[in-house]
């Protein structure tokens, strides 16, 4: 039957009108001659007040509702008396769904610690905390499309099994559909990983970038928004195995063009979830506050998470080169202990998280984009600078994530691709299709990656990845 959700109810336009709402119990509390209960049905923060009139709801239906349990309400909607709240249900009758037995159900109306939470990733949906980061995780894929779709790009299904190696770091899941028990061996003995997929060498794609610069040459303007995976051991608060990632390409872009696109999608996001998430952020601000209570002063933020969003969606990012952040990090001085302390690098390393924390949180204070890195310490197929050292990179690097977007104008020259190919040491029959793009009708073009997941950390304020997709893999992590 019927039933109306309680986002709708709670903006108190309509009283006195009759009403079917169904939701799990947030909690129970009351005496003999009326009970209240918190009802929460996912499609807002807050809870709807019902009033169960024992002369209307007979004790044994009452005994059975407790914290967890799924129940549907009817009754008359009336402006409340109470504090706290517009309306609330008088309901004439409840019906129990689901009961929750409040020996064994894990998730009471206390605070629970995020470790806790994680073990209980099949409930935590129901907090909250966690009801609040879905919600918005939600709003972030609905901007997204929409960022892109007012701008004319083409939204690209990329493939999730692909013999080749995006970013050529190794760090891919093998795909096999090999009899484990009985496995095909090369003439050395060795297992023939080759015949992996029906006679090919496949993995899980680490990027869908490669194939949506194949999109690029033909459409012009597009962008992939799918899961990639990455087989490092990376036990971090900022990296998981299987992660969302969105790839514009752009054909015609330069590196300039690059970083005005991915200031502008970033600013657009956070003016997105500002004006669209405002209860569930308003919630989630105040949650990062009570966290950050026990930290000592200098670990602390300086903005709070609503000042954080329209920070970055009100002022220009800072743009240099890798080569300038190397001079700006020499020539400071790094506190002696605390947050900002970093050794000092040589030109030609990369860059650890101390170093893009130092530059963000400290130096500039702003969203940084560093441009130019190494050539050696970049993907194989980033441009090559006129100075034959540098490539055409760009990392954007937030307050508390580090590195949010990673991208480049892409080498486009044949030769020079082919070349670079060859002294990274990949099998040109991965890469042959890529290639021919640079032989046949080939142009200048640039585009990079947002790692969802570092986005909805930096729009909910949470401080671990683990926490902002429903269900985090990371290594030992696969149970559900
Ligand atoms: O810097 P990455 O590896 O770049 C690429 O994959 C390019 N193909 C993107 C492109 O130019 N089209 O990854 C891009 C972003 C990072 O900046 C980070 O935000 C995120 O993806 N990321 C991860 N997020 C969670 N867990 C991991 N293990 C991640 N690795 C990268
Ligand atoms: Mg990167």
């Amino acid at each position: 039957s019927k039933r109306t959700k309680i986002k709708s109810l709670l903006r108190g336009e309509q009283v006195d009108v009759d009403v079917r709402v169904k939701g799990w119990v947030r909690t129970k509390r009351g005496n003999k001659s009326v009970s209240f209960i918190a009802l929460n049905d996912g499609s807002c923060l807050a809870n709807l007040q019902i009033v169960a009139d024992p002369n209307n709801i007979t004790e044994d239906i009452l005994k059975r509702i407790s914290t967890g349990a799924c129940i549907s309400a009817e009754g008359k909607l009336v402006a409340s008396q109470g504090a706290g709240q517009k309306v609330e249900l008088v309901a004439s009758a409840i019906e129990v769904l689901g009961e929750a037995d409040p020996e064994s159900y894990p998730l009471q109306p206390k605070r629970h610690s995020l470790e806790f939470m994680r073990e209980i990733a099949h409930l935590r949906p129901r907090s909250n905390t966690f009801g609040a980061i879905m919600r918005v995780r939600h709003a972030m894929i609905f901007a997204v499309h929409q960022f892109f779709n007012q701008k004319g790009f083409v939204n690209v299904h990329t493939p999730i099994i692909t013999g080749s190696d995006a970013e050529g770091a190794g760090e891919m899941f093998r795909v096999t559909t090999l009899d484990q028990k009985n496995l095909p061996t090369t003439e050395d003995g060795e297992i023939d990983y080759k015949q992996d997929f029906f006679g090919k060498e496949t993995n899980l794609t680490v990027s869908g970038q490669l194939e949506a610069e194949l999109g690029a040459m033909a459409l012009g303007e597009v962008y992939t928004f799918g899961p990639t995976f990455r087989a490092e051991n990376s036990n971090t608060t900022r990296h998981l195995a299987e992660f969302w990632m969105i790839e514009p390409e752009v054909a015609f872009n330069d590196l300039e063009d690059n970083m005005d696109l991915a200031e502008d999608f970033l600013k657009f996001l956070a003016k997105y979830a500002l004006d669209n998430c405002r209860e569930d952020l308003e919630f989630l601000k105040d949650r990062a506050l009570q966290e950050e209570k026990n930290l000592p002063a200098d670990k602390k933020n300086e903005m709070n998470l609503i000042e954080r969003l329209e920070f970055v969606a009100n002022n220009d990012f800072q743009r240099l080169t890798y080569t300038e952040a190397i001079d700006i990090l020499k020539n400071s001085k790094p506190n002696k202990k605390g947050r900002f302390q970093y050794k000092i690098e040589e030109w030609g390393a990369d860059l650890q998280s101390e170093h893009e924390r130092f530059l963000v949180e400290k130096h500039f204070k702003k969203p940084v984009i560093l441009t130019d890195y190494p050539a050696n310490i970049k993907a194989f197929y980033m441009r090559l600078n006129e100075d034959g050292k540098t490539v055409a990179a760009m990392d954007i690097l937030f307050p508390g994530i580090g590195e949010i977007v990673g991208g480049s104008q892409r080498e486009e020259r044949y030769e020079v691709l082919v070349e670079k190919v060859k002294a990274m040491g990949i099998p040109e029959e991965h890469v042959w299709w890529y290639l021919d793009t640079r032989k046949f009708g080939t142009a200048p073009h640039a585009g990079f990656g947002l790692g969802f997941e570092r986005l909805i950390l930096f729009v909910t304020g949470m401080t671990n990845i683990r926490d902002v997709i429903p269900f985090p893999r990371f290594p030992g992590s696969a149970e559900f």
